[in-house]
């Protein structure tokens, strides 16, 4: 997959995907990361990339020609996406959707906004990480580049999972444990050290609607509600039903 970002920062972005899941996806081909630097398409002896809005107001915009300038020569593929917080929001669907393709490519945009004809002739979607305010486009872009890249199959190692986690199913992920079983007083529910696979899928199951109830019930009512089944699952916990089905 080839992924091209355009910023003004691209040691920044590279600096951050030369190690851990990017960094081994770099050098293992899978991902062809290219970073560009927008100011290399700007002119002038100050090579400025911004200027004060027409109309007036605060803050600097960033200019069209630069950016026109640096894409137009990388010739990147498509769809190229414009970071900011007046995009659409990004989720793991659209991670999945965009793992599936062969390239993008991100714009990083920075200081208090960029120029208009940038966003109506050269980009193609405008995405959020979420709502709030981020100085520039680059940690976005960087968060949307890992959560892509870690779909493609074989960029995760054996030891490592993108199924059965938060989100794949549209509920949170059930609590793990791992040794030692008793720490600081603090113990591991017995069902998880049973052996017994369907309690522990059952009870797997009862956690993860329970923290999404809680925490996300947006996300339960995107999904359609609870099933019958999970109903059922639900009562026989919260009767005590199954002795290897308590904390
Ligand atoms: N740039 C600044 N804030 C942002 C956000 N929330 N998402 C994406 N890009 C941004």
């Amino acid at each position: 997959m080839r992924i091209d970002v355009f910023t003004i920062f691209p040691a920044l972005v590279d600096a951050y995907s030369t190690v851990s899941l990017l960094g081994r996806a770099r050098k293992n081909k899978f991902l062809d990361l290219r970073c560009h630097d927008i100011r290399s398409g700007a002119v002038g002896i100050h090579r400025s990339v911004d200027d004060a809005p027409f109309g007036g107001g605060a803050g600097m915009i960033m200019k069209p020609e630069p950016i026109f300038g640096v894409v137009e020569r990388a010739d990147p593929p498509r769809p190229l996406i414009l970071l900011t917080p007046s995009g659409k929001r990004f989720e793991q669907s659209d991670a999945e959707e965009l793992s599936r393709l062969e390239g993008f490519s991100f714009l990083c945009g920075r200081y208090e906004g960029i120029d208009q004809r940038v966003v109506d002739n050269l980009v193609d979607r405008r995405v959020s990480l979420g709502d709030f305010v981020l100085s520039g486009g680059e940690i976005a872009a960087l968060a949307l580049i890992e959560a892509v890249v870690r779909l493609i199959p074989g960029v995760m190692g054996n030891e490592e999972s993108s199924v059965d986690e938060s989100f794949s199913g549209g509920l949170l992920e059930y609590p793990q444990y791992t040794r030692p079983r008793e720490f600081k007083g603090y113990t591991v529910p017995d069902v998880l050290v049973s052996g017994d696979h369907e309690s522990i899928a059952r009870w797997r199951k009862v956690k993860s609607l329970l923290i999404t109830m809680e925490i996300r019930p947006d996300l339960i009512i995107e999904r359609g509600g609870i099933t019958e089944e999970e109903a059922t699952l639900l009562k026989e916990y919260a009767d005590g039903e199954y002795e290897n089905f308590k904390d």
